[in-house]
């Protein structure tokens, strides 16, 4: 199998997690994909078994997903996986596991509102080595405990493109980020938290920015005049 198939139908087979992406494989899974899919889902509480068809060759369907349990760390045998969306489904407050740090060729993961928690600091360092990433959603899971370490993790992601932490539960300011290199950030969104701070004037030096949304974020004083001045925003 060519690499670019391979490539495709992983891509395909896990943007089907969640509940809203469509599905159009023509392909059948090759069958360590194929097995490495199956281990991942015998992890999984799936109560309308919507991952059943990966019994046979065919690991994709259309659907809406109700998944809970476990995340299995046989992900890891998707040598290409590039794209991870496990958003809206129902993992009880699990964390999310660290393993995803390993997925060294994830460009796209989203694991908005859909029930992980991150309890440790430990328990989200594992999102700077991630990086390849591009688009990074992560609305909706706790990361009051963890935000301190940002910094950090956003200096080891200078590919991002986009940066969704809407409804984290953020609290403190937003650390500087003056030092890191977001050439390509297009999108941030970091609405729906309580930062009570003023509102972070580095943004003005993020050019490339399209996108801002600080809504009901806790933000208080000016708005930087900086921000008309961007050029694509
Ligand atoms: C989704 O799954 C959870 C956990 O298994 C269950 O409690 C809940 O009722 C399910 N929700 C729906 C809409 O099926
Ligand atoms: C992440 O998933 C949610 C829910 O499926 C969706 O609304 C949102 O657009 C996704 N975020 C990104 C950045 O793709
Ligand atoms: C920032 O990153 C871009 C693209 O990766 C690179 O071309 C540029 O030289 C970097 N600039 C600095 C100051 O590191
Ligand atoms: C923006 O970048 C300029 C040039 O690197 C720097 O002097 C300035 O302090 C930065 N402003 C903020 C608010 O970070």
């Amino acid at each position: 199998m060519g690499m670019f198939s391979a490539f495709g139908q992983i891509l395909l087979i896990l943007c089907l997690l969640s509940r809203k992406l469509v599905c159009n494989a023509d392909t059948p899974c090759s069958e360590s994909d194929r097995k490495a899919l199956v281990d991942f889902r015998n992890g999984l509480r799936d109560p309308e078994n919507r991952l059943s068809p990966w019994n046979g060759n065919d690991c994709c369907q259309y659907g809406f997903w109700n998944l809970s349990g476990q995340i299995d760390p046989a992900l890891l045998r998707l040598k290409s996986l590039s794209y991870l969306d496990l958003s809206l489904n129902t993992f009880q407050g699990i964390p999310i596991p660290n393993f995803i740090g390993s997925l060294k060729r994830l460009r796209y993961l989203n694991l908005s509102d859909a029930g992980f928690s991150a309890l440790a600091v430990d328990d989200i360092k594992w999102v700077a080595g991630l990086g390849l990433l591009r688009n990074l959603a992560l609305n909706g899971v706790d990361l009051s405990p963890v935000w301190s370490d940002w910094v950090q993790v956003l200096n080891n992601l200078p590919l991002l493109n986009e940066l969704h932490l809407s409804g984290c539960g953020i609290f403190s300011p937003i650390p500087s980020l003056q030092s890191v290199n977001f050439t390509s950030l297009t999108v941030i969104d970091l609405s729906f938290n309580n930062f009570d701070s003023k509102f972070p004037d580095w943004i003005v030096n993020v050019s490339s920015l399209l996108s801002l949304d600080m809504s009901n974020a806790g933000l208080n004083g000016k708005i930087p005049l900086g921000i008309s001045e961007l050029p694509n925003l």
